[in-house]
């Protein structure tokens, strides 16, 4: 079978390099794809972006199976266009990928379906806006509505950070058409963590939860991120947080879609936040897999993936289950120079293997914000690498990732102005600790 992956970040990159694993699969090709994906031996980049063009490819190419990395594609409708042909794809529905897509919806859809989360209010008036902020007081949140690229969303301290935030989003249009609508909200305490399903309409099949690192700096600080790094299994996920989770947020969720004539399928990630009891309420959802969680979920995968996509598409996860690595795999992001702002690329990357992650199993290097030249592989986006290790524990994962990158067993990973978390895992090393 020949697959197609959408997609050309770290996600992208650890599900093809984990889908070209499978006995099943002939040829992977990741359209774009990156600098890691061009030198795998047995992934073929695409230059494609444009979803016609691309359902043009798969028709003629023959492709048995697409899966769709980012939120773009699946909010632009590319499952309902390749559907529309016949073709197979795994992903949410342009209709359904307005969990993640609209703030308002998701909102809205959870409190419909009682699917615990922060109390909150929706505005386009920033008079209004402001009235809400000082009757509610801070901390606060304040969310543009669109899709923003994990940027649109200001915690606030003060009453002057969430004021400003309201007139940079309804006023000064920040953030473009995303911002012109905002959702304020309920400022939630806890650990966050992420939880990825697999959702056929109907059957859920829960992925390993992980957890990301969303601040620039050590001790989250600094400015959100798309994410910094990540680590699977994680331990703020207790099983009976996993069942309140499943039962109180998945399941309602993928009926409360149905019901509303919108049958749920593809990823879904209900980003949480979990409290001191263990209870938890959801952050937000994301119609596709996380970024860099996937790349720590796909290096603890052990079953054939192609299976699950495949039963997927056919509505029949429930005969699906998968087995884990019993392993932590933890993945660190290095980021340009510069990231969030204004990342500065083009900077030759050394120290990576010439064949990728061919033959790797412990540890493997994901590139995000990558490309090929004359000159090797460049820095061309702002998260530019994930390195991630399998290890016998949290800390035992951690320092593996982080050796990979100073180099114990090869050359350092190193492009000028690399910045990257020191202490990925944290959260999960404390709490093991505290537990004794
Ligand atoms: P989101 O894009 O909705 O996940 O928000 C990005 C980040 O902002 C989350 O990962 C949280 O760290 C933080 N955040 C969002 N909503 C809340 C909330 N209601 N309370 C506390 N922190 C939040
Ligand atoms: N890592 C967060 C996300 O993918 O949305």
């Amino acid at each position: 079978m020949k697959v197609l992956v959408v997609g050309g970040g770290g996600r992208e990159h650890a599900m093809a390099w984990r889908i070209a694993r499978s006995p099943r699969v002939q040829k992977v090709f990741v359209a774009p794809g990156n600098g890691g994906t061009a030198l795998e031996p047995d992934l073929v980049n695409l230059p494609i972006t444009d979803l016609n063009t691309l359902a043009a490819f798969a028709e003629h190419e023959g492709i048995g199976l697409t899966v769709v990395g980012p939120e773009a594609p699946l909010a632009a409708g590319i499952v309902d266009l390749f559907r529309s042909k016949g073709l197979r794809i795994f992903g949410p529905s342009k209709l359904a990928a307005q969990l993640e897509s609209s703030k308002d919806f998701a909102k809205r859809f959870m409190i419909r379906h009682q699917i615990p989360t922060a109390a909150y209010a929706t505005f386009t008036d920033a008079a209004q806006a402001h009235a809400y902020i000082d009757q509610h007081g801070a901390p606060i949140v304040i969310k543009a509505d669109g899709l923003a690229a994990g940027k649109g969303v200001v915690v606030a301290s003060s009453l002057a950070e969430a004021h400003a935030a309201v007139d940079a989003m309804l006023i000064d249009n920040k953030m473009g058409s995303a911002g012109a609508r905002v959702v304020i909200e309920e400022f939630l305490v806890g650990e966050e963590a992420s939880f990825i399903v697999m959702v056929d309409g109907k059957n859920i099949l829960a992925l390993a939860s992980s957890q990301d690192h969303k601040r620039l700096l050590d001790a989250d600080q600094g400015p959100n991120t798309g994410g910094m790094g990540a680590y699977s299994p994680a331990p703020v996920v207790t099983p009976s947080a996993h069942a309140q989770v499943l039962r109180e947020i998945i399941a309602p969720t993928v009926a409360g879609m149905a019901k509303d004539g919108i049958p749920y399928t593809g990823f879904l990630y209900a980003g949480l936040m979990i409290d001191a009891q263990g209870k938890a309420k959801t952050l937000e959802f994301n119609c596709r897999l996380g970024d860099p969680e996937t790349q720590p979920i796909m290096a603890r995968l052990k079953s054939d993936f192609t299976l699950a996509l495949d039963a997927a598409i056919d509505g029949k996860l429930d005969q699906i289950e998968l087995q884990w690595d019993r392993r932590t795999a933890l993945g660190v992001v290095l980021a340009a120079q510069n990231y969030p702002d204004e990342p500065v690329v083009g900077d030759v990357i050394q120290g990576l293997n010439p064949r990728g992650n061919h033959g790797a199993e412990d540890q493997m290097v994901f590139h995000a914000g990558t490309r090929s030249s004359d000159a090797g592989v460049v820095s061309s986006g702002g998260r530019v690498l994930c390195v991630t290790a399998l290890g016998d524990s949290v800390k035992m994962a951690q320092l593996a990732a982080y050796r990979a990158i100073d180099g114990h067993e090869g050359p350092p990973i190193h492009f000028r102005g690399m910045q990257y978390r020191h202490d990925i895992g944290y959260q999960a090393i404390g709490r093991k600790r505290n537990a004794g």
